[in-house]
């Protein structure tokens, strides 16, 4: 692509001010004693608003960059970013306190809590950052509404079906506000229709909220609906739109 292009693309596509952005980082696995080396100085940056989607083939590192871009997980060098300032010096506690109020996540997996109502699990991050106010119940009813799944606030995880936990699991990540939703495969354990039914809330949940959307996926209808999309491939990301 010609530079002009990329640089022209890059403006606009920063038209919101970064949120996450990660600098020259380089990932290596040691541990099971095979040298795994992911990503050779890799930069990406999501602002908010956006929706942007990373595709590409089982393994090559894209659960792991969303880790890192979550703050799951450390590069074992270079720069992790949020809202521009370096994320290194920062303490567990206040990593903890970035990733609960500032991020949502979403995985293949709902995660949510078997004993717990509809409604609990969804306000369950609002009583880790410190207890309920009257206000976070009305936000969580919005958000349960928003997800067309007000009719069973009252279930439990097991009376719903696989496609209606995900959508609560969507809810839930959006509780505290966040400016950026990181999901990994969030449609991956969902058939054809569910997967689209969640698509399309993701696409509308950015849209009315203008929260940002970070997908890494496999599904193609998926990142079609991203506006900036980017392949991983050779420990790089090569965007294809956006
Ligand atoms: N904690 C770890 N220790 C050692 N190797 C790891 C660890 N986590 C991930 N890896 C390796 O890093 C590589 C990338 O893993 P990752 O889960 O990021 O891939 P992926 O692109 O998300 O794949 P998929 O599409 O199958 O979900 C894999 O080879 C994996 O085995
Ligand atoms: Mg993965």
């Amino acid at each position: 692509m010609n530079d002009a292009i990329q640089t022209a693309r890059t403006a606009s596509a920063a038209a919101g001010s970064p949120l996450v952005s990660v600098e020259k980082i380089q990932k290596i696995f040691v541990e099971t004693g095979t040298r795994i080396e992911l990503f050779r100085d890799l930069d990406f940056t999501i602002a908010s608003g956006e929706f942007v989607a990373i595709k590409g083939a089982s393994g090559v590192g894209k659960s792991t960059l969303l880790h890192i871009l979550g703050m799951l997980d450390r590069p074992t060098s270079g720069r992790v970013l949020f809202k521009g300032k370096d994320t290194n010096g920062l303490s567990d506690k206040s990593l903890s306190a970035i990733r609960n109020g500032e991020l949502g996540f979403v995985f293949q997996f709902h995660h949510l809590l078997p004993d717990l109502t509809v409604k609990e699990n969804v306000l369950m991050p609002k009583r880790i950052a410190g207890g309920l106010r009257r206000a976070d119940e009305e936000r969580a009813l919005e958000l349960i509404r928003m997800v067309g799944m007000d009719h069973r606030l009252k279930h439990l995880p097991a009376e719903l079906s696989g496609g209606e936990r995900q959508r609560i699991a969507l809810a839930r990540a959006l509780i505290n506000n966040p400016g950026i939703l990181l999901c990994d495969e969030p449609s991956g354990n969902l058939d054809v229709k569910n997967s689209e039914h969640l698509h399309a809330l993701l696409l509308d949940l950015n849209q009315r909220l203008s929260v940002a959307i970070l997908v890494v996926t496999h599904d193609l209808s998926l990142a079609a609906l991203a506006r900036r999309v980017f392949m991983m491939e050779g420990g790089g990301l090569r965007q294809e739109r956006g």
